[in-house]
């Protein structure tokens, strides 16, 4: 770690019930976490309101979708008024399950950045490359080609969070070691000081994804470029996300 203040989020995804959050949330406001840390989670939408009244408040919460443009007849959306409205403070944009399950391309993914800054909200920004990309030599290609379509679209970086997250390494317990993560965080920082600027480069914090546990997060957190996780599967469990949070170093 090496940028700004360490950010740890807990991505949720479509996991939970009423029951299993009021537990989870007993647990982080029962967690001891550092105080130098950023900490947010993402519920589904559904349990936001709950979330975000029995959370203590050392907690922000982020979404993990935002609708492109206002709200109004986009059945089944949640527009970024609405997240605003309910206390979120983040979104999660371009995740891969949006890109790969869903489809969404680059282009819809740097718009609603875009219209979520625009409205006040911070952009945890995600980007990662296939088991196939990767094995093909295109990482870094696939890693540029998508930070391009959110610098293309984004008015400023000062709220944008960039989350490396290899699509082969999300919930398959495949982490990549600290070494793999290093080198593609070292080289979205040099994309940003060659297409954005030297002050954002050194500004914006780069978190990784991918199967982050209690287990494997000091060694990846004593990396110079690691920011910070995105954590899924893990981040559902109270002390172990308490523990990944606590490796800031
Ligand atoms: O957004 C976080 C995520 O995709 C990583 O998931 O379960 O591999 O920690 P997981």
């Amino acid at each position: 770690a090496g940028t700004g203040t360490f950010f740890v989020g807990g991505n949720w995804k479509c996991n939970g019930t009423k029951e299993s959050i009021t537990k989870l949330v007993s647990d982080l406001n029962n967690a001891k976490l550092e105080s130098d840390v950023d900490v947010v989670v993402a519920p589904p939408f559904v349990y936001i309101d709950q979330v975000k009244s029995s959370l203590n408040g050392r907690i922000e919460i982020a979404a993990q979708n935002s609708w492109v443009s206002k709200g109004g007849a986009f059945t089944g959306e949640i527009s970024v008024e609405q997240l605003k409205d309910t206390g979120c403070k983040w979104v999660i944009l371009g995740h891969s399950e949006r890109r790969h399950v869903i489809g969404e391309d680059n282009q819809f993914i740097g718009k609603k950045a875009a219209y979520a800054l625009g409205q006040g909200l911070g952009v945890i920004a995600c980007i990662g490359e296939l088991l196939e990309e990767r094995e093909a030599g295109k990482t870094f290609d696939v890693c540029y080609q998508q930070l391009k379509a959110f610098a293309d679209a984004v008015p400023s970086w000062d709220n944008i969070v960039i989350a490396y997250e290899p699509v082969w390494a999300i919930g398959t317990g495949v982490v990549a070691t600290p070494v793999q993560a290093q080198e593609v965080h070292v080289a979205v920082r040099d994309w940003l000081k060659n297409n954005v600027s030297a002050e954002v480069a050194s500004k914006t914090r780069i978190i990784y994804g991918g199967s982050v546990n209690g287990g494997n997060c000091a060694e990846l957190a004593k990396q110079e470029d690691i920011d910070g996780f995105l954590v899924g599967g893990a981040s559902l469990k109270g002390p172990e996300f308490a523990t990944i949070v606590n490796s800031v170093t």
